[in-house]
């Protein structure tokens, strides 16, 4: 979910809609707003789906000088008007808009509210609520009754709070959910990320778990949770407003594909100079302590992350593993004697990560967040930071953030590997290959005609496909897959091509789609050999072959890289076949059904 808030600008509802409009790629399954002015004269208004519902659900009165809104992606209780945001209390003097779960707002329910009338079946509500009971009870003050209802909560929160006896204020809390209060010109806003509000303000002030913020149009006041003020220096998102838009592009996703060649070339100068890697030496040498690197991560990062195991192994010699963070979080096992972690993650935001990363600061182990997103919630709390120089990613299926993942992780193995000394049996020139790939990949876009073509024959006529290779063809067979899942909502897997005949060759039907990676000497004979039985299964199948391997009858041929680093270049075709056959069944490419690119929950 995304969260914006205003106070103190005339303009208010018109930034919170742009501001939700900038956040819907946290969710879209509904959005609502409370926008009051200083008169007493106040609307609530929500609406199910897009944020554009809502704007046409606006008339010209809807105008005020403070308000919050959010776009929401559903947890608790499904996706109704009555569930969206912002939700309120029985007596309607308090609006609320959240981001997070509260684990105990069943208890909390029970044991306070047991005679309040309840509009939802949100958690988020039972926040609301108890701030108004407070408030009665005691006849406290808001920030007490805030206080009270702080002491209690457990769970993830980030919100925004109005009163409507002070509609001059706002209230905002955090733990554990992303929250940023920008400093406008007379007036001032909050939002989950500040891409949402841009447009007004780049200069933004950082708020940490256990504080509350109270904001006026002229002041900001951080507060610990017993009332202690907090000093804080803003800084200044670099980020531009035209980086943001889609320019002449029907969607995100295309753009961002079609960036890939751009973002190597920008990571190459980023990362080298003289045609050597430039990390921080502190990082490396605290690497360098590692006997084992655990490389933690959710969705299209964990399948990047699956390419940049073999790296740190092959170019420095350092055992890696991948872990799930949904899994590693709750069974971290048996960890080596000198554990490094590295959390990589587009957003920085991911719920699931950053749970892993709370642990392993607890345990003091050091830890390194690769991110495309600079100032995020795990960048700021992992000892270390890296960025991917990605440009903001907006379409909810990730594309250029994964290639920029597996570039990012081939200098910092390629930069340790030098650290230690080590010789790499087959070394890799990476900045060199860099270059390559990104020639390789636009070879590939150019190629858009006949990938759409393709798409056509194999994709958009079944409700099917597999994907299949070995070593790194099978770890880019998991993320055609899942990016083909994601967009057009065809069911689709990637398996492991020897595997295949241990069971899952029984799915292979007449005409079933499958797609072949070819892209290792090693192993190109024996998947060769299971294309050849799901042939005679009567699938119908296409070859993705590295030219080097590539034989008469593949349907498409990809430069040569250095094997270890071909997944940049074998994915375009899988992230253009899922874009092709989302457009040709008419989805929302950019924002598919049930999804959010950042999950801030658990
Ligand atoms: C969400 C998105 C995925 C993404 C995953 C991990 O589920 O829909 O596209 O891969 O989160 O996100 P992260 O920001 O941590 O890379």
């Amino acid at each position: 979910c995304g969260i914006v808030g205003v106070v103190g600008n005339p303009q208010t509802t018109s930034i919170l809609i742009n501001g939700l409009k900038k956040l819907e790629y946290r969710g879209y399954d509904s959005a609502g707003i409370y926008v009051t002015d200083e008169q007493g004269h106040d609307i609530l208004k929500k609406r199910v789906g897009k944020i554009a519902n809502l704007q046409q659900a606006l008339d010209t009165n809807d105008q005020g000088l403070a308000g919050i809104g959010q776009t929401r992606w559903a947890t608790h209780g499904k996706p109704t008007e009555a569930n969206a945001h912002p939700h309120f209390s029985e007596d309607k003097r308090f609006y609320i808009v959240h981001n997070g779960v509260i684990t105990n707002f069943n208890e909390l329910k029970q044991k306070y509210l047991s005679d309040v009338h309840f509009a939802s079946d949100t958690d988020t509500e039972v926040i609301v609520q108890l701030i108004a009971y407070f408030a009665q009870q005691d006849n406290s003050s808001t920030l007490t009754a805030l206080q009270k209802t702080l002491s209690l909560l457990n769970g993830s929160y980030a919100f925004a709070l109005m009163d409507r006896q002070e509609p001059d204020k706002l209230w905002v809390a955090k733990n554990k959910s992303p929250l940023l209060i920008g400093l406008g010109d007379h007036f001032n806003v909050v939002c989950s990320d500040a891409m949402a509000m841009l447009d007004q303000t780049h200069k933004y002030l950082e708020i940490h778990d256990g504080e509350i913020g109270v904001i006026s149009k002229e002041q900001v006041q951080i507060l610990t949770l017993d009332g202690q003020a907090v000093q804080r220096d803003p800084y200044t998102v670099a980020m531009d407003a035209t980086d943001i838009s889609k320019g002449t592009y029907d969607s995100y996703m295309s753009k961002e594909i079609d960036e890939q060649p751009a973002v190597l070339r920008r990571i190459a100068k980023e990362y080298y100079r003289d045609q050597q890697p430039v990390i921080s030496p502190d990082l490396i040498a605290e690497m360098k302590q590692a006997d084992r690197i655990y490389i933690v991560a959710a969705g299209t990062s964990y399948h990047a992350g699956l390419v940049g195991q073999e790296l740190f192994e092959e170019l420095a010699n350092v055992p890696a593993e991948v872990k799930l963070a949904s899994e590693f979080g709750h069974h971290l096992g048996k960890l080596s004697q000198r554990p490094f972690f590295i959390f990589l993650t587009q957003s920085g935001e991911t719920a699931d990560s950053r749970q892993v990363l709370v642990q392993t600061k607890a345990l003091k182990y050091p830890s390194l967040t690769v991110t495309n997103v600079a100032n995020s919630t795990l960048a700021r709390e992992s000892d270390y930071a890296l960025l991917l120089h990605a440009g903001p990613e907006i379409a909810v299926a990730s594309t250029k953030a994964y290639t920029a993942q597996i570039a990012v992780q081939a200098i910092l193995a390629q930069a340790l590997g030098q650290a230690l000394n080590y010789q790499p049996k087959h070394p890799i020139d990476v900045l060199n290959q860099l270059g390559l790939a990104a020639n390789a990949i636009q070879t590939v876009i150019d190629q858009k005609d006949k990938l759409e073509k393709l798409t056509e024959d194999y994709f958009d006529k079944h409700d099917r496909a597999f994907f299949i290779g070995r070593g790194n063809g099978y770890m880019v067979a998991l993320e055609a897959a899942l990016k083909l899942k994601e967009v057009s909502y065809i069911h689709a897997e990637g398996f492991a091509a020897g595997e295949l005949k241990h069971g899952t060759i029984a799915l292979i039907e007449n005409q079933t789609p499958v797609v072949a990676f070819i892209l290792e000497e090693a192993t190109a004979a024996h998947t060769r050999g299971n294309v050849k039985e799901v042939v005679s299964r009567g699938a119908h199948t296409l070859t993705i072959a590295k030219k080097s391997l590539a034989q008469s009858d593949d349907t498409i041929v990809l430069d040569d890289l250095n094997e270890l680093l071909m997944p940049l270049v074998a994915i375009i075709p899988g992230q253009l076949f899922a874009y092709f056959a989302a457009k040709h069944r008419g989805n929302d490419v950019d924002q598919p059904r049930n999804l959010a690119k950042s999950v801030t929950v658990e």
